[in-house]
């Protein structure tokens, strides 16, 4: 972030979400993720001129909505995650202090009501292969002529970076917190299978900061 304004606004939203959460522990994960994983402030560039509403797959505690919301990002935001204590403290911190946001517990696998913008952030290497293609498929009908749907996830590659994330995964996995699926990192290629080139603009960028994962940011657009 090179403009100071910019970076002073993207700090502040991180210390005011944080701030929110009710429990220690989660105030400091919730201000280290904030302030660490570029996927927040470029999420906002992303969608701060769209006036759609935003469905966030595997939204966890609510983290992207509220800095949304706090980067002054109006339209509804509609949250879904299938573990139901995320889903419960996003609504506790959401409860008086945000407008317009709705979170359900549930699976991606379920019906999918809502329409807009998506997103679909380090959820795709929880799903075995046939249930990625199969969400895939379904998120690529939904997406609306020129609107997008953004995908962050960590490509299978032969790159050190993708073998210390797929490390780094099975480890996280340790705590009580995340889920102890298999994990299954999709290729390049099988994200990019499911949107047609004549319907959509297809682009992939590294998005990893400064960490040392093999997180890349996908953006499908609905050709008008
Ligand atoms: C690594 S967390 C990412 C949270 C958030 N998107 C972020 O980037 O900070 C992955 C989330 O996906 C959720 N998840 C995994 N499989 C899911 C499924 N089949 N349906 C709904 N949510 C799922 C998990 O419960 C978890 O909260």
């Amino acid at each position: 972030m090179k403009n100071g304004s910019a970076a002073a606004d993207h700090e502040d939203a991180c210390a005011r979400v944080a701030a929110r959460f009710g429990e220690r522990w989660l105030r400091i994960y919730a201000g280290r993720k904030l302030r660490s994983d570029p996927i927040f402030p470029a999420a906002y560039e992303l969608f701060r001129g769209s006036d759609q509403p935003l469905v966030d797959l595997g939204c966890g505690v609510g983290l992207l909505a509220f800095y949304l919301r706090e980067r002054n990002f109006r339209p509804l935001i509609s949250g879904l995650d299938r573990d139901g204590r995320k889903i419960d403290r996003a609504r506790a911190v959401a409860r008086g202090a945000y407008r317009d946001l709705e979170f359900s517990a549930g699976d991606v696998n379920g019906p999918l009501a809502a329409r807009g913008n998506i997103v679909l952030f380090d959820l795709l290497h929880y799903l075995p292969p046939q249930e990625q293609t199969s969400l895939l498929g379904r998120l690529a009908e939904r997406v609306a002529p020129g609107g997008t749907l953004a995908i962050r996830d960590c490509p299978r590659d032969r790159s050190a970076r993708f073998w210390l994330t797929n490390l780094a995964e099975r480890f996280a996995q340790g705590t009580t917190w995340n889920l102890k699926v298999a994990l299954h990192f999709p290729t390049r290629e099988e994200i990019f299978a499911a949107f047609d080139e004549d319907k959509f603009s297809r682009t992939v960028a590294p998005l990893w900061g400064r960490t040392p994962f093999n997180n890349h940011l996908f953006i499908f657009r609905r050709l008008a």
